[in-house]
C-alpha cells in the first residue's frame, strides 16, 4: 500500500468514527460542567489510532464496521480518560494536550478526575449496551482487563513509583508493556475475538512490539519535537526525572532500538493483516520522529 492511499484509507476510518462519536455523544448531557469536560476532552483533537486500527483490523477481517464501532468508542474514551488522569497535578502535571489546555487547567482538578471517571464509565455503558452476543462480552472483558490494574493502570502506577529511579531496563520494559502497549493490542484483539479468533496469539505480539514502538517514539519526541507539533509540552520527563527510553538509552540508542522494533512490527504486521494498512501504520510511527 502507498503511503497516500493510507492517509486516505485511515481519514476514510477517521471520518466513521468520529461521524459515529457525535451522534453518540451529542446525547451526552448534563446540568452541571460534567459532560461538557468529557467532551472538551474526547472531541480535543487526538490522532485517534486506537479506534482508527480497531476499524482497519475489523475491516481487514471482513467484519461489519457498525458491529465494532461500539467497542472502538469505548476504547478511545479509556484512553481519553487516561490522558486526562495522566495530565492530572498528582501524576505528571501537565497543562497542554492535543494542542489544548488540559482538562484540569481548562475546568479544574476536581472536575478533570470526575470526567475522567465518567468516561471510563460512559465507555462500558455504551459498549454494554450494544452488546448482543456472547463474543461482544468477551471483547469488553478484555477490554477492561487491558486497561485495568493489571493493565493500563498498572504501568502508570509503576511510571509514578519510578520517578527519580535508578535505570533498570527491565522495569522500562514492563512500564511501556503495561500503560502503552496494553491498550494498543486492544484494536487486534476486539477484532479477533469479534471476526476470527485464530488471530489473537498474533495480535498479542503485534500489539506488544507496535506498544513498544510508540511508546519509545513518544519518549523521543518528548525531546525532539515541539508543542505546536505535538500539541503537548516537550522535556517533560527529563524535568520530571522519568524513566524513559531515552534516560536507559540516550537518544542515539533508543533510535537504534525503535528501528529494530519497526522491522519486527512489520513482518509481524504481514502475517496479520494482507491489505498492507498496518505495515503503513508502523511506518507513520517512526516517520513522526523525521517529521518531528
Ligand atoms: C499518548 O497517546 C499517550 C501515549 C501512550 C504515549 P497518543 O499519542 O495516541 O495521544 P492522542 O490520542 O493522539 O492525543
Ligand atoms: C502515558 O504515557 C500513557 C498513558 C497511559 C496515558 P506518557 O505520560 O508518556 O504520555 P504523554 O507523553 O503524557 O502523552
Ligand atoms: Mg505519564
Ligand atoms: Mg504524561
Ligand atoms: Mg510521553
Amino acid at each position: 500500500m502507498k503511503n497516500a492511499e493510507y492517509k486516505s484509507i485511515y481519514s476514510k476510518y477517521l471520518d466513521l468514527f468520529n461521524e459515529y462519536s457525535e451522534k453518540v455523544f451529542s446525547s451526552v448531557k448534563s446540568d452541571n460542567n460534567l459532560a461538557e469536560a468529557m467532551k472538551y476532552s474526547f472531541f480535543a483533537g487526538g490522532k485517534r489510532i486506537r479506534p482508527v486500527l480497531t476499524l482497519a483490523f475489523a475491516d481487514s477481517l471482513k467484519g461489519n464496521l457498525n458491529e465494532v464501532l461500539p467497542f472502538a468508542l469505548a476504547l478511545e474514551c479509556i484512553h481519553t480518560y487516561s490522558l486526562i488522569h495522566d495530565d492530572l497535578p498528582a501524576l505528571d502535571n501537565d497543562v497542554l494536550r492535543r494542542g489544548k489546555p488540559t482538562c484540569h487547567v481548562k475546568f479544574n482538578e476536581s472536575t478533570a478526575i470526575l470526567a475522567g471517571d465518567a468516561l471510563l464509565n460512559f465507555a462500558f455503558e455504551h459498549a454494554l449496551e450494544n452488546c448482543t452476543k456472547a463474543e461482544h462480552i468477551e471483547a469488553l472483558k478484555t477490554l477492561a482487563r487491558l486497561s485495568g490494574y493489571m493493565g493500563m493502570l498498572s504501568g502508570q502506577q509503576t511510571d509514578i513509583e519510578n520517578e527519580n529511579a535508578t535505570i533498570s531496563e527491565q522495569t522500562l520494559l514492563k512500564i511501556h508493556e503495561l500503560k502503552t502497549c496494553k491498550l494498543l493490542t486492544a484494536p487486534f484483539l476486539i477484532g479477533s475475538i469479534l471476526f476470527d479468533k485464530d488471530k489473537e496469539d498474533l495480535s498479542n505480539e503485534f500489539g506488544y512490539i507496535s506498544g513498544l514502538l510508540f511508546q519509545f517514539t513518544d519518549d523521543v519526541l518528548d525531546v525532539l519535537s515541539s508543542e505546536e507539533k505535538l500539541g503537548k509540552s516537550i522535556g517533560k520527563d527529563l524535568k520530571s526525572n522519568k524513566l524513559t527510553s531515552v534516560k536507559a538509552y540516550g537518544l542515539n540508542g533508543t533510535l537504534e532500538i525503535i528501528k529494530s522494533y519497526g522491522e519486527q512490527a512489520e513482518n509481524i504486521a504481514k502475517s496479520l493483516d494482507s491489505t498492507g494498512f498496518l505495515q503503513c501504520f508502523i511506518n507513520e510511527i517512526t516517520e513522526r520522529i523525521n517529521e518531528n
